[in-house]
């Protein structure tokens, strides 16, 4: 693939995956308003952004996906990169500017992210090996445990039944 339509394929990606995302929450809002015939239009563009950025993807596949092995070292580097780098800089930020619900938001992402790496390693390591049969995923913050949780979250004390499933 040639660098430009490459690049432009990229920005894309983020653009139509920011999309998917937007409309979900217009939907919501209009959900909200009793506009009930929006949310649904709302939500169906976002379902069409959600397969043109898999269609995207796609394009540069062999640019992103690599085999399993690469794959997990990729993102046991890139979650240690934005817990150890990338939130602690944005939650200095919030402080600062005494942005208190943000502050929240990123210094709990900052520690899931870290929870995140370390199941990354153990894979790493083969000490899971399909011995995990489901995670259990906290709604609120992204915990991502490998047991079932006995009360709340860890990281921001979501009862239990905030947790989804994720099973094979
Ligand atoms: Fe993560
Ligand atoms: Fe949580």
């Amino acid at each position: 693939m040639k660098q430009k339509t490459t690049e432009n394929i990229f920005n894309a990606f983020i653009g139509e995956a920011k999309a998917y995302f937007r409309l979900l929450a217009y939907a919501e809002q209009a959900t909200t308003e009793g506009e009930v015939q929006l949310a649904l239009l709302f939500k169906a563009i976002a379902e069409a952004e959600r397969v043109h950025a898999t269609r995207q993807l796609n394009l540069v596949k062999e640019i992103v996906v690599k085999d399993t092995d690469t794959n997990l070292e990729n993102s046991f580097q890139r979650e240690k990169s934005i817990s150890e780098n990338a939130y602690p800089e944005f939650l200095k930020d919030a402080e600062e500017e005494g942005e208190t619900a943000a502050a929240l938001v990123f210094s709990q992402a900052r520690d899931v992210e870290g929870f995140h790496a370390k199941l990354y390693e153990r894979a790493i390591y083969n000490a899971i090996k399909m011995k995990v049969k489901a995670y259990h995923v906290c709604q609120v913050c992204g915990y991502v445990a490998d047991k079932e949780v006995r009360k709340e979250c860890p990281v921001c004390g979501a009862p239990k039944d905030k947790f989804k499933t994720i099973d094979v």
